[in-house]
């Protein structure tokens, strides 16, 4: 797990036919399209402006250590050339393997590499019917669908992770997506998760595994946490001690490309989700939803070079940090991460006070504090230590705080990040 939590960040990519109408990757359930009507996608998916380095190096830019990206999503188009299945890229105007490239690049940029992969699957005949399947409401196709058999489904699945975990070299994370258990539902016995987590291990021995299976009673069923779209109040736990978590988070309100979908979260939003994600232990994994054309649309790449900009001066505040010990409070309108390795902590100020911040618990604690983006000094004064502060002026915080002298004005930074290098104990 170790480059995994010292990564943080991560980029997730939901590409696939669902680009082309453009209206959310499950619109083919939410409209109950039949595989006729959906197979128009299937002929006019033509990515020519595809080109994976970009994606690679785009990601990199950002400050994002790994990618996860779809292989088949839950209308069952693959990415790769699968050969169990004729509903594939190859086949389609694309005609390659779009997985392979991508691999390829990442590895040249050096990222790290993630398969999604959709335990759910709207094209396969042997998938039966459920509470979220196309033409779930369409009498005719059910009745033709009960003598449908989940264990070939099954052998599908488990022969498709096969070719992706043995065709591709070695793959970092494996993000199965999902079970739902319930009426009409879906679970593990319908996907013989403990085979295929056997099947998984077997392959790839150091590949870490999402939570997804319904297996999380399971001894080694998963590997880390993945909420989705929600910030934790406090990093996970399980069986009452932390574990390792994944948010994954949209820009907007959509894993697929949505064209008209407005709902875009800014860039100071996405920078405070990432170190508010970081101060409570967790990685975040941050979609994009490329085009039918094969590009970041622009305004996901507004908001990656935002991101990016910031990353590029704030990014140690990020990397190899996580959650800082208890006895450092979390800073008044602000975040705290930690670097245990490197003995610093890192203050994200999400509301600029004028003149001085005071930080509880810190006093006699910290030897220097700088502004990380430009490494200039911030005085301060705290039990122990008086750094020029305002000779003379003795603050009249807690005994036991820190208060740092901060220029009137907030620095050019869309969130300003505060280093403190910590007394080694
Ligand atoms: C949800 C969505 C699915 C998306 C996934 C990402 O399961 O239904 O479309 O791929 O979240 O975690």
């Amino acid at each position: 797990m170790t480059w995994w939590t010292e990564a943080r960040f991560g980029m997730f990519i939901h590409w696939g036919l669902y680009a082309l109408p453009a209206r959310h990757e499950w619109v083919r359930s939410r409209e109950r399209q039949s595989d006729e009507a959906y197979a128009r996608y299937f002929a006019r998916f033509d990515p020519d402006l595809y080109d994976p380095r970009e994606w690679a190096r785009t990601a990199r830019r950002t400050g994002m250590k790994y990618v996860v990206v779809t292989t088949k999503h839950h209308d069952g188009f693959c990415l790769w050339d699968s050969k169990l299945t004729d509903f594939k890229a190859p086949l389609s105007p694309a005609g390659r393997d779009l997985i392979r490239p991508l691999v390829d690049a990442l590895r040249d940029e050096g990222l790290r590499i993630g398969f999604y992969h959709s335990l759910l699957d709207w094209h396969h005949p042997e998938y039966t019917v459920d509470r979220f399947h196309p033409l779930r409401d369409d009498p005719a196709f059910v009745e033709g669908a009960r003598g449908r058999d989940i264990g070939r489904y099954a052998d599908y699945l488990a022969g498709q992770i096969r070719e992706l975990l043995t065709e591709y070299g070695r793959i970092d994370t494996l993000f199965l997506d999902y079970s739902f258990p319930g009426p009409e539902g879906k679970c593990r016995e319908d996907w013989r998760s403990e085979r295929l987590l056997a099947l998984i291990r077997e392959l790839q021995p150091e590949i870490l595994v999402n939570d997804r299976l319904d297996l999380l009673d399971f001894p080694g069923g998963w590997d880390y946490r993945t909420p989705e779209q929600f910030m934790p109040r406090e990093g996970f736990r399980f069986d009452g001690r932390p574990v390792p978590w994944e948010t994954c988070q949209t820009f907007s309100g959509s894993w697929g490309y949505d064209r008209d979908e407005s709902t875009w979260k800014s860039v100071r939003q996405l920078i405070v989700l990432l170190a508010e994600t970081v101060s409570k232990g967790g990685n975040l994994l941050l979609n994009v939803g490329p085009t039918g054309r094969g590009l970041f649309d622009n305004r996901a790449m507004d908001r990656l070079r935002g991101i990016g900009e910031w990353m590029s001066l704030n990014g140690r505040s990020i990397h190899g940090c996580g959650q800082a010990p208890a006895e450092f409070p979390k800073p008044p309108n602000g975040l705290l991460t930690y670097n245990a390795a490197a003995g610093r902590a890192y203050v994200h100020v999400l509301e600029w006070p004028p003149g001085v911040l005071t930080l509880d618990g810190l006093a006699g604690r910290v030897e220097y504090a700088q502004l990380l983006h430009d490494a200039s000094e911030l005085p301060f004064v705290g039990a122990g230590g008086e750094t020029g502060f305002m000779p003379g002026r003795r603050d009249a915080g807690p005994s036991d705080a820190l208060t740092l002298r901060l220029p009137v004005r907030q620095p050019d930074v869309e969130v300003p990040v505060i280093e403190l290098f910590l007394k080694r104990p």
